[in-house]
């Protein structure tokens, strides 16, 4: 199995990703990193140790990272998430406390001790990765490729052009883009598009496997509707454990990518140059050298639910 590390907001759809990442047979769940964004940091730590439960695999460790952003203050999103971060379910409280390391100091332990190079996987703003790239660049050494969940060619969330994890933390992010491995962006390009049709959310709602039905509620409660007879709900963050465990699924474009720093309406934007690459065409005349990043246009959402079905329901 690919040997993971999620960094995360738990966050309904982080507990999604916690869920598959720890049920796919092809992925070797080996840390978790709390951060805030979705609330804030202890309610990320109490909800990823209580997803990690119902899941059956409370021996992952689990760190708390940053309070808050490297410049920003901390901007919850309660209005998506529920006032517990988690929906709101009533799930309870989780019987462990997190590792007594902080998310900075896990990371580069279980980054350096994988006898194979690690794919980390943030779904969240990129505060602690970024204050590990800086505080332990060797880490990069051990790192296959980051597969974030960030960003967006096209439309925001957060703001008309900047989607919640990059908005939440852009410094972080450019510094997360810059890191000198390769990198996956998982935006909402395409994070919007893999939705659980509603029978299958019925149907995993009505097990009486906790993870399971966990993941059942977890959809219920996140839709969106397409189709509002029957909405259904999204992957989200989950889509990016997908990318890792089966990347044929998403057909991804070299691109540079640019944050977007500066304060007014397009902070936290990222830009991606879908123009033709440098040396193919005089446009790039000029232009300033970004990260070159594989960012996610497509995706084949049925594959994707496929895979989520058959790994949660195990
Ligand atoms: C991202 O923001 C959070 O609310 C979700 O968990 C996801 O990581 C989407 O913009
Ligand atoms: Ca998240």
């Amino acid at each position: 199995p690919v040997p993971v590390i999620i960094d995360c907001d738990t966050g309904i759809d982080d507990a999604l990703a916690l869920l598959l990442a720890v049920r796919h047979p092809g992925l070797d769940l080996r840390a978790v990193t709390c951060v805030a964004g979705n609330t804030d940091v202890d309610g990320v730590v109490r909800n990823t140790l209580t997803v990690l439960e119902q899941a059956g695999a409370p021996e992952i460790p689990v760190a708390r990272g940053a309070e808050r952003p490297l410049i920003e203050a901390v901007r919850t999103a309660r209005h998506v998430h529920g006032h517990d971060g988690m929906g709101d379910l009533g799930l309870p409280a989780p019987a462990r406390t997190p590792a007594d390391v902080d998310a900075v100091a896990l990371l580069r332990r279980e980054i350096l001790a994988s006898p194979r190079p690690v794919t980390l996987i943030p779904t969240a703003p990129a505060t602690n990765i970024a204050l590990l790239l800086r505080t332990h660049p060797e880490v990069t050494s051990n790192i296959e490729r980051i597969v974030f969940m960030g960003g967006a060619v096209a439309t925001g969330n957060a703001t008309p052009v900047a989607e919640f994890n990059v908005w939440h933390d852009p410094e972080a992010a450019a510094i997360l883009l810059s890191a000198g491995v390769p990198i996956t962006m998982y935006g909402l390009d395409v994070f919007q598009r893999v939705i659980v049709p509603g029978p299958d959310v019925r149907r995993l709602r009505a097990s009486a496997e906790p993870g399971t039905r966990l993941a059942g509620e977890l959809l219920a409660h996140r839709g969106p509707a397409t189709d509002e007879t029957d909405p259904g709900g999204g992957l989200g963050d989950a889509g990016a454990v997908c990318a890792v465990a089966d990347p044929e699924g998403l057909t991804t474009h070299r691109l540079p990518v640019e944050v977007s720093l500066a304060p007014g309406p397009a902070r936290g934007q990222t830009i991606v140059d879908r123009r033709a690459r440098p040396g193919e065409s005089e446009l790039h005349e000029g232009t300033r050298e970004q990260p070159l990043v594989d960012v996610a246009l497509e995706v084949d959402v049925a594959r994707y639910v496929k895979l989520y079905l058959a790994a949660v329901e195990r």
